[in-house]
């Protein structure tokens, strides 16, 4: 079986699997990919991503499409024009599924299903003689409504909570960064930064130069900028990530599980945003060995990395971080404690 995902499902699921990534920009490409397999009755499943109209469905079959998208592939196509027309009607095999409206570019809520360039490659493939097809439609993952749920925190006053809940956990993840500071001038990004609490904190400390906030909830940045003035707060989405400078230091506290791929995430920290001898520390409190943490994903309705610590210890291993090390902070009865994960970037 051949696996395709659109270009559009790859950049908001980089881990999507596949074998192949069809992109809209190059058609011709796309089709010598598929021409490898010389098998035409080959089952190919085709991916796409868009909005799905049933609540809490991450995937939906496909039985047929409505091109919207303004592209007829067919069209001044060399390959294609050399086969005659035939009947897509059932073009994906399937009298159970629903329909998707292929948009383009901009996803129109407006329509069923929506999706981008789904029916775009399928009917290339249909075409080119490749009839086993199926497809499916994929969620718009959640991220974004992560965000949405931290503004209602901010508006209704819910973020307060945070600096309490956070405390001894930053507390302890303080003293490896202030034992990580000896004698250097630091600079330190507070990735996912909330209401600013802890960049404040560790910008006012004499062992931190400076210290800068990062988070994609306007609510929590508003509220940052104008509680904190001497710290600086930045509004980013950090599945796109792309600070002006570098960091000695990327911290964070409970965030990174939100991101739609904390591995490229932490793998961007290492190789673009951490000067050489930098130190990565998170802490999260949502993690496979926290049996309580693991409700959270349902109960915010939004979507979460769950990783057992020594995954994410893992992540940093593989992306070469050395002296990379775990600790878990206020452990109770039926709480496994908040895990504090570090690495060093090229240390000896
Ligand atoms: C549980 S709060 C933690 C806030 C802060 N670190 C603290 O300890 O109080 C998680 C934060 O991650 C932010 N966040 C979630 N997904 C994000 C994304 N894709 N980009 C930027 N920030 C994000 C939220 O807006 C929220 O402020």
């Amino acid at each position: 079986m051949i696996i395709i995902a659109t270009k559009e499902l790859i950049k908001n699921q980089p881990e999507f699997k596949r074998d192949i990534v069809a992109d809209i920009n190059d058609l011709k490409g796309f089709q010598k990919e598929i021409q490898k397999t010389q098998n035409v009755l080959e089952k190919i499943t085709i991916y796409d991503i868009g909005k799905i109209d049933i609540k809490n469905k991450d995937q939906l079959k496909i039985k047929d499409h409505i091109n919207k998208s303004g592209i007829n592939p067919i069209i001044k196509n060399e390959t294609i024009n050399k086969i005659t027309f035939e009947d897509i009607s059932n073009i994906y095999k399937t009298k159970e599924g629903h329909t998707t409206t292929c948009c383009g570019k901009k996803i129109n809520l407006d329509y069923s299903n929506p999706s981008h360039y789904l029916c775009v490659f399928s009917i290339i493939l249909f075409y080119l003689g490749y009839k086993n097809l199926q497809a499916y439609l994929v969620n718009y993952d959640k991220t974004e409504s992560s965000i949405n749920v931290f503004n209602q925190w901010a508006k209704t006053g819910k973020d307060e909570g945070m600096k309490k809940n956070h405390f001894p956990a930053f507390e302890e993840a303080k003293k490896t960064i202030k034992q990580f500071c000896e004698n250097k001038t630091i600079t330190l990004a507070d990735i996912g930064c909330g209401n600013g609490w802890a960049t404040q904190d560790l910008n006012k400390e004499t062992f931190i130069n400076k210290a800068t906030g990062y988070d994609g909830s306007l609510e929590m940045i508003k509220k940052a900028k104008k509680t904190y003035l001497e710290t600086d707060f930045f509004r980013m989405d950090l599945n796109s990530w792309s600070p002006k400078q570098t960091f000695d230091i990327i911290y964070s506290m409970e965030a990174i599980y939100y991101l739609s791929s904390p591995e490229k995430f932490i793998s961007d920290c290492y190789t673009k945003w951490l000067k050489n001898g930098g130190l990565f520390i998170a802490a999260l409190d949502h993690y496979k060995e926290n049996a309580q943490s693991l409700s959270w994903p349902e109960d915010l309705n939004v979507k979460m990395q769950t990783k057992s610590a020594n995954e994410w210890k893992n992540i940093l291993e593989k992306n070469k971080f050395r002296h990379c090390n775990i600790e878990y902070v206020n452990q109770k009865k039926d709480w496994n404690g908040t895990l504090i994960f570090w690495g060093i970037k090229d240390a000896l």
